[in-house]
């Protein structure tokens, strides 16, 4: 079709479809929720947490959309089998899967030398086993169904390392079985854009960095300093990256990491 017979802006349009966000409140989940819903989506939040739930859902049907709670474990298979069953009883398709979660248990920055087996078992188990694990079971019916868009989010460190100097003289860390969790999902994401690259089912990686949540302010001052544009990011500019994603704005892109780390990686 002829590019001056195209509405652009309807093509970033997600009103009438459904779409699951895994972490839906935490942090980032929960400006992915609000941005999806001033795009017209259905919003499914699912969150271990139910903490919250509530008042979310409240705000986000403000929107006049429709939207639910669910609270499961992502680690969990048989837990997200029946969210899946669910889903489908109440909003009867699924055209959109997010997997924003992530787990920081006791212990997570604790050295590599000294790292306790249960943190790392859960911190696999929840970053990379629970993504996995959505994509099985939601991504396969999606590409059984309808097709759909799913975004997963690796980190700035799956691409680099992280600079030991920005924790110097803080309580701040990020640990190397984070980085394995998230390479994983990076790995995760190409291999499905590709064997689904045919059931239109795109796959793509969404990569935050540095999202401002009230941290201290010697780490800020160091992150400043590192950041090739000075400062750290805000949840609603990584919300942006997701509507493109997730809706037919990007109908020819899989496989892709959209990196939103004002440069980080790049310097
Ligand atoms: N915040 C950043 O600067 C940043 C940078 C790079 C990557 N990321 C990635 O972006 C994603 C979102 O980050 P965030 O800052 O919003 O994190 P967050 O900690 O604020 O939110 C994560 C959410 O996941 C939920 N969760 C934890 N375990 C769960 C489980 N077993 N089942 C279901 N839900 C579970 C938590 O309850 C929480 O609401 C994560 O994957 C994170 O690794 C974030």
């Amino acid at each position: 079709m002829r590019h001056d017979k195209i509405n652009f802006k309807k093509k970033f349009d997600l009103s009438g479809r459904t779409i699951i966000i895994i972490g839906g409140l935490g942090l980032i989940g929960k400006s992915f929720c609000d941005v999806v819903a001033q795009y017209g989506g259905n919003v499914v939040v699912v969150d271990k947490n139910h903490k919250g739930m509530t008042a979310h859902l409240k705000y986000l049907r403000k929107y006049n959309i429709n939207c639910e709670g669910y609270s499961i474990d992502i680690s969990k298979k048989k837990e997200i089998k029946s969210l899946l069953n669910e889903v489908l009883l109440e909003f009867k398709n699924v055209d959109g899967l997010v997997n924003a979660h992530h787990v920081k248990p006791d212990g997570f920055f604790e050295s590599f030398e000294d790292y306790d087996e249960h943190t790392l078992t859960k911190i696999l188990e929840v970053n990379l086993k629970g993504t996995i694990l959505s994509c099985q079971i939601i991504g396969s019916w999606m590409a059984l169904n309808n097709g759909g868009s799913i975004v997963n989010m690796p980190s700035t460190y799956s691409i680099v390392a992280p600079n030991q100097n920005l924790y110097e003289g803080n309580k701040m860390g990020s640990p190397a079985v984070y980085s394995a969790s998230k390479g994983g999902i990076r790995a995760l994401t190409k291999y499905l854009a590709v064997y689904w690259s045919k059931n239109g089912v795109r796959v793509n990686d969404i990569t935050p960095h540095g999202v401002w949540d009230n941290h201290e302010a010697t780490f800020e001052k160091k992150f400043n300093d590192l950041s090739p544009m000075g400062r750290m990011s805000f949840n609603h500019e990584v919300a942006s990256g997701l509507i493109y994603l997730l809706s037919d704005a990007s109908s020819y892109v899989t496989g892709h990491n959209l990196v939103i780390d004002g440069g980080w990686t790049v310097w």
